[in-house]
């Protein structure tokens, strides 16, 4: 079949799925979701001409990771999104596998044309073969794989058979790529690094070394490698394989292009949560860095989970919030999520100069599904050891934050939360001065935290069975003085639909 026959066969079966997986009850009401079918990484995230594009790993068939495709959606504020044909389908001897496909990538406005950067990924005799290819297209919507493909056939010498997700840019007068690699053995045992090649083209590549690599500190393959300056510096974020409880890393230095070389002298995690993985960034015409990234994890991840209970209804997968990044005075990342999102908002409820104790305090949700929660504490009058927030509870089923002052701690626990999930993810605090703040998005099974004004970030999901939710909170060993406390109910924008 070809590309265009392939792409028509998995928009078939997504148009007959869809109207069926609308009607989950796990449809998340404002995070982005595939119409049916699986979905992970965001790939190909640009701002191209006035628009917002997103495209994701994408089986449009089940709601199983199974031959990727790419899906396609724009938008005009990040919030609401509207679907476009699949762009990219499996049809080529580089791309067409039963366990590969269009493999992660990104996309670059070389002169007006969108174009595509991506792995085909296939295996002969069990041997992984991971090639960058090219697709580009004239109107932004139907994609036509390039001729030469691959533009780049085989890993450099030394690194394993994982090379995938590429990311190019544009750097002075030439383009750029870092892809995602491992030396050695690979995935599991290697060493992660990201290897640097360079273009004038996107057709004819030259490569230039590896930029930077793990030493024993980040993991095994780092997939998903992205680099994009921030003020005078240059971050470069990547999804380590194997690195404990890390998995979406920043590291922040300079980069001297004539070397090809990297220094980092800050490194940090963007989201401490169980699902945040492969976060992508595009820079917008308002001259924000805005990262998306997909709301699920890996067997291999020491505290996964399983992918939920979505997959019976059909579906499997959604992206975190938008999140805007740049850096504090000491180079650290500090995520913010996009302003945006305050459009959203409805039933406003304010609680001014609170103090907590261990008596139970219900928290105003004028909706305690999908819900924004706000709240600032005055540490200098702050007694307590922790401050406890029990979430989305009805009928034996509940999820805790714990914010632990006394060990400097954020702890995500969701035993209880729904009879399927399991696990508690903790991350240090910083808890810095005496304001400190902590904002909390809440949809039908997700929740974004973000402590330390945007230094501390954990995302996790929760599948609650029950309707009917509540929630609450506590002080432990001790007061907590609330300075405010602002929550909205949170609009849907039909993203599920
Ligand atoms: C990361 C990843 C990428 C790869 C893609 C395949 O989640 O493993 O490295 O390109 O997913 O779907």
């Amino acid at each position: 079949m070809t590309h265009a026959e392939q792409v028509a066969r998995a928009q078939a079966a997504l148009d007959a799925a869809r109207e069926g997986v609308a009607q989950s009850r796990y449809r998340q009401r404002y995070h982005f979701m595939a119409p049916a079918g699986w979905i992970n990484d965001p790939n190909g995230c640009i701002f191209f001409q006035g628009q917002y594009h997103i495209f994701y790993q994408h089986n449009p068939y089940a709601a199983v990771w199974g031959p990727m495709h790419w899906g396609h959606a724009v938008s005009d504020d990040l919030l609401r999104w509207r679907r476009l044909p699949i762009a990219l389908a499996p049809s080529e001897a580089y791309d067409e596998d039963a366990s590969g496909g269009c493999f992660s990538g990104s996309a670059v406005d070389d002169g007006g044309v969108l174009s595509l950067l991506y792995t085909g990924a296939t295996s002969r005799q069990g041997e992984a073969r991971q090639a960058q290819c090219l697709a580009t297209s004239a109107d932004g919507i139907t994609f036509e794989k390039y001729a030469g493909n691959p533009v780049i056939a085989e890993p450099p010498a030394g690194a394993s058979a994982d090379f995938r997700d590429p990311k190019v840019f544009r750097h002075g007068d030439h383009w750029y790529m870092v892809v995602g690699s491992a030396l050695g053995e690979g995935a599991h045992t290697g060493e992660g690094c990201a290897q640097l090649y360079q273009s004038d083209d996107l057709r004819e590549w030259t490569y230039r070394g590896i930029m930077a690599r793990s030493g024993g500190r980040y993991g095994a393959m780092w997939e998903c490698p992205d680099f994009f300056p921030l003020g005078d510096k240059w971050a470069l974020i990547f999804s380590p394989m194997h690195c404990g409880e890390r998995k979406s890393v920043y590291l922040v230095g300079d980069m001297d292009f004539e070397a090809g070389r990297f220094d980092w002298q800050v490194d940090g995690e963007i989201d401490w949560g169980s699902e945040y993985y492969a976060p992508q960034a595009m820079r917008d015409d308002k001259g924000r860095t805005i990262l998306m990234a997909w709301q699920n994890g890996w067997d291999w991840m020491p505290f996964f989970d399983g992918h939920g209970p979505a997959a019976k209804d059909g579906w499997c997968g959604s992206f975190a919030i938008p999140r805007a990044v740049s850096l504090d005075a000491q180079n650290r990342l500090v995520t913010a999520p996009v302003d945006e999102l305050a459009a959203l908002r409805q039933g406003h409820r304010e609680q001014v100069g609170l103090t907590l104790s261990d008596a139970r305090h219900d928290l105003p949700l004028a909706d305690p599904e999908a819900f924004e929660l706000s709240m600032e504490i005055d540490l200098a009058k702050t007694t307590a050891r922790r401050m406890q927030l029990t979430l989305r509870a009805s009928a034996g089923q509940f999820t805790l934050v714990t914010v632990d002052f006394d060990a400097k701690e954020l702890v995500f626990n969701r035993d209880s939360a729904d009879g399927v999930s399991k696990g508690m993810k903790r991350c240090p605090l910083l808890l810095e001065g005496d304001r400190w703040t902590l904002r909390l998005f809440s949809d039908t099974c997700s929740i974004e935290l973000f402590a330390d004004d945007g230094h501390t970030a954990m995302s996790s999901n929760i599948y609650p069975t029950w309707g009917k939710q509540q929630g609450y909170v506590r002080a432990f060993g001790g007061k907590v003085a609330v300075t405010r406390l602002d929550t909205w109910a949170l609009a849907n924008t039909g993203s599920g639909e």
